[in-house]
């Protein structure tokens, strides 16, 4: 790993083994290019002859006469507007002096092992110095007196660059910012699809792949949260490239708020690709010495076709964002009683189902909401986190410290970001809530949403949950946010710093965050927004684990978690068993399938397991057993999408021990095909000339026939008593395939 400069012709080379990164500084403009992002190649003295400088007449130049420097046609690495660029600028600074017109010039560079130090904001992480090298490119506006840096960060052992940019205001006058993008890039073609997330509530991160054509492309988000509707992820892929084949870029924000992501495709043929905090209601005021820094962006590129990239994205993130104790960790098999029972409980309902669940083998009870105020309903009394002595007259330190006494965790269920129009926190203290008072405030699920981008709101949330943490044996937190923000006007800011609102706003999650895990390090956060509103790299930064969706139908379940699987790791999808008919979509599938379609996440149940049938029972616990058995496998093999769900009716993804030993297939369909074609399942990641026992099957098989003829869902292929119930027709039916290496 290392980073190459080229002091004469200031070019730039980022290099690992797997990756190469090349910028450069114009000789005419001073300002930065964009050169090279994809494949390690070798390093040369000059990148000289790579200038795309070509003669064209019409365009605007800032030589005299030239046609051959035109900002309109030149790949720039954080463009501006205003000096001949027309398409989308990745930021936009407004001065009394220049109006919406800068010019940042090159002014130095550094260069240095290891990463910067961030305060307050999600980042990678890196365990040592030797893990990561830093790149910072520093450019100045001597007219306006802004210093901006460019950062990049190098990690040693992926494909990928880390990027963001930090503004700095040295002059004695204030300058608003109303757009800064993390980061930019102008890649060399146009002959890309776009792929995206896509979602609403229930039906989260869906998969859209679509060409690229000239002119814009964007998704984003301006709901306050990264939102069901797009996730902060969008990846550019060759033509040609498919799951296993193929070039493919990823771009992801490390950031839950508000984002845009956008594809601009030029009349060159060059596609510039952005993305940051959306600049729709964003403005930041920078006074005298004032610095701000973008949230960071997480830059992947594979070969190895969408898998490869997932693959990279996974490693990257359990290593690099999530919290190290959580990397090797064994994650609790929980029990939530939301649809068993919803707001209608009391302290015997919930000693019963915990004591069940600790029978079933089950390591963790999470009470949901109602369990605080006179929450009997979803009309009330959010923000007051004292327990509901009419159902638990223990409160919550008494219950929890008898589900322990069971032999089981006790988890409890926040919504710190919100409020109820009935609590003396929205009575006495009008201000602390998010609003305008000369407009109404748009209402959803009857809540309304705390200014948490006024500290005093962080820290009076943080010591109302302090108190009851501190008083009960709680492990585990599930932190939700239930309604888009609306209305986003702040009493704490005054009217100049209104735009720097939405930011603000995520900040004070992130410091609440902070805050609660440096308090209660021993508890395990779940983040959740409306089932998967929040899936986003920046909460998993705090939190390893996220409520994947509120739909719990296994089917619709497969979807969401296929797309989910495109970057974040299965170790980070929440994922349970719930009842049937399935509350969101009211459809039936079985036990097995709802089971098999869980372990793919961190496994648990949310339905009232104490109306099972015994032979449920059994079947439950020998779940949790199997489970169990296979959860390091799950949690830590190479994972590898089959057949995808939004190609037809069947679904399969598998995951491989390093030592290409174990494997673990998922395969369903849906809706049955009536008179079905015969299809050969191949599998991925084995080792060509190990021979395999697939539990069920007749024979044994090489890895190579595995991979490349594949597996057969027929009654010659498997024992009867293994397939047969597969075999008969009907709708949402799965196999689980455990399949050994043969020694
Ligand atoms: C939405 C979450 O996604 C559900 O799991 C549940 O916690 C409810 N909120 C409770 O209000």
């Amino acid at each position: 790993m290392g980073i190459f400069i080229n002091e004469n012709n200031l070019e730039f080379h980022l290099q690992n083994d797997k990756v190469s990164y090349i910028l450069k500084v114009d000789s005419f403009t001073r300002e930065l290019q964009s050169v090279y992002f994809g494949n390690r190649i070798h390093h040369r003295d000059s990148y000289e002859d790579l200038s795309e400088k070509t003669e064209r007449p019409s365009t605007t130049s800032p030589i005299k006469g030239d046609h051959r420097n035109s900002m309109e046609f030149l790949r720039r690495e954080y463009p501006d507007f205003g000096h001949g660029d027309f398409r989308t600028s990745s930021y936009e600074i407004v001065s009394s002096k220049a109006h919406t017109l800068s010019g940042m010039k090159y002014e130095k560079y550094e260069c240095f092992k290891g990463r910067d130090r961030v305060f307050g904001m999600p980042h990678v992480r890196i365990g040592s110095e030797e893990e990561a090298e830093t790149l910072i490119i520093h450019l100045y506006d001597s007219f306006l007196q802004i210093r901006m840096k460019i950062f990049y960060l190098l990690l040693e052992d992926y494909s990928a660059i880390v990027r963001k940019v930090s503004f700095e205001n040295i002059s004695n006058e204030p300058v608003k910012a109303s757009k800064l993008m993390s980061f930019s890039i102008d890649l060399p073609s146009a002959s890309y699809d776009l792929m995206f997330l896509k979602g609403a509530w229930s039906r989260e991160r869906h998969v859209e792949r679509v060409p690229l054509h000239k002119g814009i492309q964007s998704i984003g988000s301006t709901r306050g949260s990264s939102s069901h509707t797009f996730n902060p992820f969008v990846a550019l892929l060759d033509k040609k490239t498919t799951e296993h084949q193929g070039e493919v870029y990823g771009f992801s924000l490390i950031y839950s708020g508000n984002f845009l992501a956008l594809a601009e495709v030029d009349n060159f043929d060059i596609t510039r690709v952005m993305m940051g905090i959306h600049p729709q209601g964003f403005s930041w005021v920078l006074k005298e010495g004032e610095v701000f820094y973008t949230p960071e962006a997480l830059l992947v590129y594979s070969n190895e076709g969408l898998n490869g990239l997932s693959q990279e994205y996974h490693k990257i993130i359990e290593r690099h964002i999530i919290l190290e104790k959580y990397r090797n960790d064994v994650r609790p098999v929980l029990i939530n009683n939301w649809e068993a029972t919803y707001f209608n409980f009391d302290e015997d309902t919930m000693l019963t189902i915990a004591s069940e669940a600790r029978n079933l083998g089950f390591d963790l009870f999470v009470l949901d909401d109602g369990w605080f105020g006179k929450r009997n309903d979803d009309k009330t009394s959010l923000s007051e986190w004292t327990p509901n002595y009419d159902k638990l007259p223990n409160g919550i330190s008494g219950l929890s410290k008898k589900v322990v006494d069971l032999g089981i965790q006790f988890g409890l269920w926040f919504e710190p970001e919100m409020v109820s129009e009935d609590t003396r926190l929205y009575n006495e203290n009008p201000d602390f809530v998010l609003g305008h008072f000369n407009y109404p405030k748009s209402h959803g699920r009857n809540q309304f949403v705390l200014d948490f981008s006024n500290e005093a709101v962080v820290n009076e949330i943080f010591e109302r949950m302090k108190r009851i943490l501190n008083d009960s044996s709680v492990s585990y937190v599930k932190w939700d946010m239930n309604r888009s923000i609306t209305e986003a006007y702040s009493q704490s800011l005054s009217k100049e710093h209104q735009g720097e609102f939405y930011h603000r706003y995520i900040l004070g999650v992130y410091k609440l965050y902070e805050m609660l895990t440096n308090a209660f390090p021993h508890i395990l956060f779940e983040s959740c927004a409306g089932g998967g509103g929040r899936f986003d790299l920046g909460l998993l930064y705090y939190a390893p684990q996220t409520w994947t969706s509120d739909d719990t139908d296994a089917w619709e379940r497969v979807k969401i978690q296929y797309g989910t699987s495109m970057i974040y790791p299965i170790k980070s999808m929440g994922s349970h068993v719930s009842a049937v008919p399935n509350h969101q979509v009211g459809r039936n599938t079985s036990l097995k399938m709802r089971h098999d379609t869980a372990i793919f996440g961190t496994y648990g149940y949310e339905l009232d397991i104490t109306t099972l049938s015994d032979e449920e029972k059994i079947e439950v616990r020998n779940n949790i057993e199997f489970f169990k058995t296979y959860q390091n496998l799950i949690h830590h093999g190479k994972f590898y999408r089959l057949l995808s769900p939004f190609d037809g009716e069947a679904a399969s993804y598998m995951v491989i021990s390093e030592c290409q030993s174990k494997a673990l297939v998922y395969y369903s369909h849906g809706l049955q095909v009536p008179n079905a074609p015969l299809s050969n399942l191949k599998l991925r990641g084995l080792d060509p000339a190990k021979k395999y026992h697939i539990h069920g099957a007749k024979s044994s098989h090489h890895g190579d026939e595995l991979m490349n003829l594949g597996v057969l869902f027929t009654e010659s292929y498997f024992e009867k008593d293994f397939i047969d119930n597969f075999l008969k027709p009907g709708d949402f039916k799965s196999l689980i395939l455990e399949i050994t290496e043969i020694k």
